[in-house]
């Protein structure tokens, strides 16, 4: 493990600053989604291509399988549409659908995983959206791992539609100016340089159309500059947040849906008025995901 920053120079909103929510607040409104996910019927963890990966111990294919089922009953019960991808007997990590692509307004940019053993997933991927109508599909030449690393904000203040992508460990930076020609909306990269949170997407969420939260630690000095920059009312989490997955969420911009046992965010977003969905993921943190991981988000 290597040292992350201190986050002690950074505050979390109290309860009673004028950016958390007042108890009175009305309830934010719902952007109702659509999302593809793949059941983990052949998750296994058979090789390492993350810290949190142990090949060497066992893993319960059948409570993985259960737990996937309750966070997509999760986002069903919260009114979302989930599209489901047929899983693969020799992908064990295809049940991280988040990174088979990134979809922004109908464009879909591909995936190239960085590890053969995933590589691939991404044809696969790209048959589901060739076959379900998203013909704007844009085959990259370089190595991305889809909503892994991309983040999309549709209405930043001064900006619109902004997307922030993240490079130092799976994604190469010449996929961000592809994925800015592909997408037609800005990137902007962020330096990823803690092996724990190796995609952008465990770091780094948006919570609703001009928000994020993110963890500080994770990025460059000058990535965290931009960051405070861009979103100077972040929710920012503390490195045991990061650690627990509880930025490894998704968001309808009132609901949050993230791993249980991320007891510190939960917290956290309730102050600032989102509602906290639990659930429990506790086998696919064996793979190094959480919810995010688990959910492509498509964006028409
Ligand atoms: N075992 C997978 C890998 O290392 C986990 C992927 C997690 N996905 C994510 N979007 N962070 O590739």
């Amino acid at each position: 493990m290597i040292d992350t920053p201190r986050a002690g120079q950074y505050e979390v909103v109290p309860a009673d600053s004028p950016l958390a929510a007042p108890a009175t607040a009305a309830p934010r409104p719902v952007r109702t989604r659509e999302y593809l996910m793949c059941p983990p019927e052949h998750f296994a963890v058979e090789y390492a291509i993350n810290p949190w990966m142990h090949p060497e111990q066992p893993v319960d294919t059948e409570l993985a399988v259960k737990q996937w089922y309750g966070l997509r009953e999760t986002l069903t019960r919260l009114g979302h549409t989930v599209h489901v991808l047929d899983p693969q007997s020799s992908l064990p990590d295809m049940v991280y659908a988040a990174n088979g692509a990134f979809v922004v307004d109908g464009a879909v940019y591909g995936a190239r995983f960085r590890y053969q053993q995933r590589r691939a997933e991404a044809g696969y991927h790209r048959a589901w959206y060739l076959a379900n109508g998203w013909s704007d599909f844009h085959i990259p030449e370089h190595t991305n791992e889809g909503e892994g690393d991309f983040a999309y904000l549709p209405a930043v203040p001064g900006m619109g539609g902004v997307v922030l992508a993240g490079y130092g460990f799976r994604t190469a930076i010449g996929a961000h100016a592809e994925a800015q020609e592909a997408l037609a909306r800005p990137v902007v990269s962020l330096h990823l340089t803690d092996p724990r949170f190796y995609h952008l997407d465990t770091a780094l969420a948006s919570i609703d159309d001009a928000t994020v939260a993110y963890y500080p630690g994770a990025f460059s000095a000058a990535s965290q500059r931009v960051l405070r920059q861009l979103f100077p009312d972040a929710l920012l989490a503390d490195e045991a947040d990061a650690l627990a997955f509880g930025l490894n969420v998704v968001s309808d911009n009132r609901h949050v849906v993230l791993n249980s046992t991320a007891t510190g965010m939960i917290a956290k977003l309730a102050a600032r008025g989102y509602e906290p969905v639990p659930v429990e993921l506790t086998e696919l943190h064996r793979g190094g995901g959480s919810v995010k991981c688990c959910i492509a988000e498509l964006r028409r």
